[in-house]
């Protein structure tokens, strides 16, 4: 291949139980992810070594090849599958970075796809998923999309039985948060604290089942939430600004800090997206509808 396109979506988590720490410093966690409807584009061509270059507003926060996940994507699929090539990468980048909403991840899932294209190693989607698994918690689900029940440290994944799109308002904060950080300060906030086994809320599940976004809206959950609120108190008002204009629910996505809310449709999303504008209560507003599917081609040109 000459050259080959894959989209990518990111992700927030409806649902995100968090056990106590592992020995390993991982959590076990119990999580709903949602792939919406915002991407990130990634165009592979061969060259003699991985190489990576960023475009978009937030590209200046992006590792080079050196720290970045999508380059370690290459190189592993490469060394796993026995390639001898290499790559330059091109990310359009427009899921927000370290905002909770797996924007690293997802640009590794995407290179997989590409490079496993680009270099004709067409590996089982089961292989790719093993792969991602090792890079990173989230990279499966990028490659899976969807909505679905995340177990393990959340890669290990069941796709959900859903009906029906949502539409979202993302608010998206000044600044990121490191998801390391926040897991150690929910570590903090509830040290000495009996924890039950992380578990999926049934009323999200059957919200879900339902196409109810109502219910739904009322069953979202984030266990990581008040970590993401100790370390950006800000978060707060975006919060109180959405709910106090009626969204159906609102969450902190992830780790944070990007807030995510329900509401009824593509109007209330638009009327939504102005209040929080006018709050001044974020950096930027998008508005997103989900579930989407996960890691795709877009083009492959031959030569
Ligand atoms: O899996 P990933 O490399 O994306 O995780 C980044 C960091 O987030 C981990 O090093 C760990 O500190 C934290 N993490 C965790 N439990 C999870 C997922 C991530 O503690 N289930």
């Amino acid at each position: 291949m000459r050259e080959v396109r894959v989209r990518v979506p990111a992700k927030i988590n409806l649902g995100l139980a968090v056990a106590g720490p592992r020995p390993d410093g991982y959590h076990d966690v119990a999580t709903v992810y949602h792939a919406v409807a915002l991407y990130d584009e990634i165009v592979a061509v061969p060259h003699d070594r991985v190489e990576i270059e960023t475009h978009g507003e937030q590209a200046d926060l992006v590792p080079d090849e050196r720290g970045n996940l999508a380059a370690e994507a290459a190189r592993l699929l490469a060394r796993t599958a026995g390639v001898d090539a290499g790559v330059h990468l091109t990310v359009v980048k427009r899921i927000p970075v370290a905002g909770g909403m797996a924007g690293g991840s997802a640009d590794a899932a995407a290179a997989l796809v590409a490079c496993d294209r680009l270099w004709g190693t067409d590996l089982p989607r089961e292989q790719l998923l093993q792969l991602a698994a090792t890079l990173g918690s989230d990279v499966p689900f990028a490659l899976l999309g969807g909505t679905a029940v995340g177990l393990g440290r959340g890669e290990q994944l069941t796709p959900a039985m859903a009906r029906g799109t949502y539409h979202w308002v993302v608010a998206l904060a000044d600044g990121g948060l490191s998801t390391p950080a926040v897991f150690a300060e929910i570590d903090r906030l509830r040290q000495g604290r009996e924890l039950p086994d992380p578990s999926v809320p049934a009323e999200l599940m059957a919200a879900l089942r339902r196409g109810d976004p109502v219910e739904l809206g009322q069953a979202l959950s984030n266990d990581l939430q008040p970590a993401a609120l100790s370390l950006m108190p800000e978060l707060a008002k975006t919060l109180e600004v959405g709910l106090g204009d009626g969204a159906l629910g609102g969450i902190v996505s992830g780790s944070g800090p990007s807030v995510v809310f329900l509401v009824e449709n593509a109007e209330r999303a638009l009327d939504l997206s102005v209040v929080l504008s006018a709050a001044k209560v974020c950096r930027d507003v998008i508005r997103v509808t989900g579930p989407v599917p996960g890691a795709r081609l877009i083009e492959a040109v031959r030569g």
